[in-house]
C-alpha cells in the first residue's frame, strides 16, 4: 500500500520505517529540512536502538523515501499524522499548531477514498473537528493512537500491545460505512501485527482518542503512587524497592512502573496528564481530574528532595561542592532531554551553587543545546573526578554496572545518590561509599 507519514519525529520516523518494513510503499514528510536530509540519507535523527538497522534494512528496497514537500503524499491511499502537542507556553493545555498546520498543508493532497489517520496525542474532540473538515473531500479520518515506548520504539509498533481504531460511528456507535470502509484499509496496513494476534479494539472518536490519554495517566499515576510510597518510607525507615516487590506480586497490582526514584518525565506523561486536565475543564468534568494534579505534585516533590538529598549528604551545603551527575536523557536508551528529571535537578544543584557536571552517553549534545550553564563530561570517569557527590539519575546500564571500588578512586568522596533505586546499598556500603536513595533507609 502507498502510505505518507506527515511528521518524522520520534514517533514519525519510527512508524514510517516500521511502515515500510510492514511491506508499504512510504514517504515520510517533514517541515525540518535538517531532518528530512538525515533520514534520506538513512541516518536517525536522534538515539532510538534498532532505527538505524531497520532504516539501512527498508532503504535498501527503495520502499522508503523523505521529502519536505507535502505534495508528495497524493497519490497515498493512507496518510499519517505523527506530528507533536506540546505543552503550550505558560497553560496546562497542548499546543495543536503543528496538528493543525500539517492537517492542513494535506488537505489540498487528499482524494476520494484515502484516509487520514491521527496518530498524535490530542485532546478529545480534536479527531471530531478534523473530521468535519474532511467532509466534502471524499477521505474519512480514522484516529490510531499510538502507545510507543520511546527506547523500544521499533519493537512497540511492529509487534505493538493493541491496535486503537476510531472509525466514524452512528448514533448507535456502530462504524458507518465510510467507517468500515476505513477499517477494511487499516486492516490491510496492519496485516501483520493482526496476523500475530494483536488484540484490535474498534471504537469511536471519543473513545479512541481518550484511550490515549487514559493509558498515560494510568502510568503516571502508578509512578506517583509508589513515589508517594517512597515518602512514607522516607518517613519510616521502611524500603520502597522491597514494598514494590511485594504489592508487586498481586497480578491486580504488577510490579512494572512501579520503580520509585526521581519519577517521570519526556515529551509524554508529563504533558499529557496536564492536557487532560486542561480538556477536562474545558468540558466541565475538572474534578474527574482532580487527582491528576496530585500526581503531577508528587512526581515534582521528587526533584526537590533530590536536591535535598544532596544537601544532606554534603552536611549541610552543595555551595562550592562538585557534583556529577550520570544521565541527561529522561530515561536509557534515548537521547530525550525534554522534561528530564536528571537535567532538572542538576540545573537545580547548579542554580543553588554547586559545580555540576554532567554525562549520558547519548544525551550530552541535546543536553549542551539546551542547558548552557552546565558543565558536560565525554564519559562516567571523567564526570565523577574529583566529585563530592555522584547522583545516578538515568539508569543506563552501564551506569548501573559501574563499579564502587574502581570509580571510588576517581571521587573526592565516596558519596552516590541513587536516583533510580537500580545499585546495591550493600556493595556500595561495603565499598566506603555513602549509599541514598529516594524511599530506601
Ligand atoms: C510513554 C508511554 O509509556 C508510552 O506507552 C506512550 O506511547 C508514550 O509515553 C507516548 O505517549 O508517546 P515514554 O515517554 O517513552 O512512553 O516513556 P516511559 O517508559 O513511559 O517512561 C516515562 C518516564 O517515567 C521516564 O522518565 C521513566 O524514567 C519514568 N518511570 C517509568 C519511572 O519513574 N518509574 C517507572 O517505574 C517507570
Amino acid at each position: 500500500m502507498q502510505v505518507s507519514v506527515i511528521g518524522c519525529g520520534y514517533l514519525g520516523a519510527v512508524h514510517a520505517a516500521s511502515m515500510a518494513k510492514l511491506g508499504h510503499t512510504v514517504v515520510g514528510i517533514d517541515v525540518d529540512a535538517a531532518k528530512v536530509a538525515l533520514l534520506s540519507s538513512g541516518t536517525a535523527p536522534f538515539y532510538e536502538p534498532g532505527l538505524p538497522e531497520l532504516l539501512a534494512e527498508v532503504q535498501a528496497t527503495g520502499r522508503l523515501a523523505f521529502s519536505t514537500d507535502m505534495s508528495v503524499a497524493a497519490g497515498s491511499a493512507v496518510h499519517f499524522l505523527c506530528v507533536g502537542t506540546p505543552q503550550q507556553h505558560g497553560e496546562f493545555r497542548a499546543d495543536l499548531t503543528y496538528v493543525e498546520d500539517a492537517f492542513a498543508a494535506l488537505l489540498p493532497h487528499v482524494r476520494p477514498g484515502d484516509l487520514v489517520v491521527g496518530k498524535s496525542t490530542v485532546p478529545v474532540g480534536t479527531a471530531e473537528s478534523l473530521a468535519a473538515r474532511l467532509a466534502g473531500t471524499g477521505a474519512t479520518l480514522v484516529w490510531n493512537p499510538e502507545f510507543l515506548r520511546e527506547g523500544f520504539a521499533v519493537q512497540d509498533t511492529l509487534h505493538p500491545d493493541r491496535l486503537v481504531y476510531g472509525l466514524p460511528t452512528d448514533d448507535e456507535g456502530v462504524p458507518t460505512e465510510d467507517g468500515a470502509r476505513a477499517q477494511k484499509i487499516l486492516d490491510e496496513v496492519y496485516a501483520e501485527p493482526l496476523a500475530d494476534d494483536t488484540p484490535l479494539v474498534v471504537t469511536d472518536y471519543a473513545t479512541a482518542q481518550l484511550v490515549k490519554v487514559a493509558a498515560n495517566s494510568f502510568l503516571a499515576t502508578k509512578i506517583s503512587f509508589i513515589n508517594a510510597m517512597a515518602e512514607l518510607c522516607e518517613a519510616t525507615g521502611a524500603d520502597v524497592t522491597r514494598l514494590a516487590d511485594a504489592i508487586g506480586y498481586d497480578d491486580r497490582i504488577g510490579r512494572r512502573f512501579l520503580n520509585a526514584g526521581l519519577g517521570f518525565g519526556g515529551g509524554c506523561l508529563p504533558k499529557d496528564i496536564r492536557a487532560f486536565m486542561a480538556r477536562a475543564g474545558e468540558l466541565g468534568v475538572d474534578q474527574a481530574l482532580s487527582f491528576l494534579r496530585e500526581v503531577d505534585a508528587i512526581n515534582m516533590r521528587r526533584r526537590v528532595r533530590m536536591v535535598d538529598l544532596a544537601r544532606e549528604v554534603c552536611g549541610g551545603s552543595i555551595v562550592g561542592a562538585r557534583i556529577a551527575v550520570l544521565g541527561a536523557a529522561f530515561k536509557p536508551d534515548s537521547d530525550d532531554i525534554r522534561d528530564s528529571p536528571a537535567l532538572s535537578v542538576a540545573a537545580q544543584m547548579q542554580l543553588q551553587g554547586a559545580h555540576v557536571v554532567v554525562t549520558d552517553p547519548q544525551a550530552v549534545p541535546n543536553a549542551r543545546k539546551a542547558w548552557a550553564g552546565l558543565a558536560f563530561a565525554a564519559t562516567a570517569e571523567e564526570a565523577v573526578t574529583g566529585a563530592d557527590v555522584v547522583l545516578l539519575a538515568t539508569e543506563w546500564s552501564e551506569y548501573r554496572a559501574l563499579d564502587p571500588e574502581t570509580i571510588g578512586d576517581l571521587v573526592a568522596h565516596r558519596r552516590i545518590l541513587d536516583g533510580r533505586n537500580v545499585l546495591d546499598p550493600r556493595r556500595w556500603r561495603a565499598a566506603g561509599w555513602t549509599y541514598r536513595a529516594l524511599g530506601r533507609p
